[in-house]
């Protein structure tokens, strides 16, 4: 039997992230009933209305991971340091782990998870970043993504050093920073022809 290499697993696992994903429920992971200060806070998240009842100190990021089950936006430092939790909120991207949920309530959200076309066809972006191999351990990597979207999309990919300038908010500490940037000027073509 043909053995799957690690890169090969990796691959289809960056696919996976993003494709034959269940569809989003309209029900919410309730508080716990003895949480006297949860608050309703409806949060529109890749298309959908979701209301959650939530500690009003819950993040977006936590609110995504913990009480949607949306973890594909992830937890590096959870200070504002790495990028990995970077989403785009009203298309601009922010880091989730800084926003709280109910300040982001009536602004659409679209993580990682939404990022793919309804017939489950990737993103230019995610499709660059196989093209080009541009991730090792794909911890960093939705993040990447969420933020390379916005930097085409903002105009400030017009050069190699436009786009290190313009992504040095998202870490990668598997430097794979040559081919991330190889797969932003990849996408970059795609996204301009669309
Ligand atoms: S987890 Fe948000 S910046 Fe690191
Ligand atoms: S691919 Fe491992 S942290 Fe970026």
């Amino acid at each position: 039997m043909t053995q799957m290499t690690r890169r090969e697993a990796l691959t289809a696992g960056i696919a996976m992230a993003t494709v034959g994903l269940e569809p989003l429920r309209a029900d919410a992971a309730p508080a716990p009933k003895s949480d006297p200060s949860a608050v309703r806070v409806r949060l529109e998240v890749n298309g959908e209305l979701r209301e959650l009842s939530l500690d009003p100190r819950v993040t977006v990021l936590d609110a995504l991971r913990d009480h949607l089950h949306l973890t594909g936006s992830k937890k590096g430092c959870d200070q504002g340091q790495c990028g990995a939790c970077t989403v785009l909120i009203e298309g601009q991207r922010v880091l989730s782990c800084l926003t709280l949920a109910v300040a982001a309530q009536g602004k659409p959200i679209e993580t990682i998870e939404g990022l793919s076309r309804a017939d489950g066809a990737l993103h230019p972006m995610q499709q660059a970043f196989i093209d080009q191999d541009a991730f090792q351990c794909g911890y960093c990597t939705p993040g990447q993504i969420m933020s390379a979207v916005a930097c085409v999309t903002e105009g400030h990919a017009h050069s190699d050093g436009d786009i290190r300038e313009y992504m040095s908010g998202n870490l990668c500490r598997c430097a794979a920073y040559p081919k991330i940037v190889a797969a932003i000027k990849q996408a970059k073509l795609e996204m301009e022809r669309a």
